[in-house]
C-alpha cells in the first residue's frame, strides 16, 4: 500500500498507508488526520481539504480539472503547490507522497 505524509501546520507529521484508488482526503478522514475537514464530502465544492503537495511530487499528480482550480482560487492562502486532497487518487506511483495542510485547517 503507498505511504502518504500528511504534516499538520504545527508540523506534526503522520505516514499512513492508504489504499489505492481511495483520494488523499479520503485516507486523512478514514484516519481522523487533523487539518483536513472535507465539508464538502470530496464534492470539489468547498476547499476545506485543501493541502500544499511538496514540490517533487506536485508534476507527478493527474492534471487538475477547472472545478479544483475554481475552488483553489477561494482557498485560503493557496500556492503554486497547492491541491485540494480529494482530487488526488491515491495510486502505486504516489508512494511516498507528501502533503501539508494550510494554517486555517488546523
Ligand atoms: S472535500 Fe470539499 S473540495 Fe475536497
Amino acid at each position: 500500500m503507498p505511504k502518504i505524509t500528511y504534516i499538520e501546520h504545527n508540523g506534526k507529521s503522520h505516514k499512513l498507508d492508504v489504499e489505492n484508488g481511495l483520494t488523499v482526503m479520503e485516507g486523512a478522514v478514514q484516519n481522523n488526520i487533523p487539518g483536513i475537514d472535507a465539508d464538502c464530502g470530496g464534492g470539489c465544492a468547498c476547499a476545506t481539504c485543501h493541502v500544499y503537495v511538496e514540490k517533487k511530487w506536485f508534476n507527478k499528480l493527474q492534471k487538475k480539472e477547472s472545478s479544483e482550480e475554481d475552488m483553489l482560487d477561494v482557498a485560503f492562502e493557496p500556492n503554486s503547490f497547492s491541491r485540494l486532497s480529494c482530487q488526488i487518487t491515491i495510486s502505486d506511483e504516489l508512494d511516498g507522497l507528501v502533503v501539508k495542510m494550510p494554517s486555517k485547517q488546523a
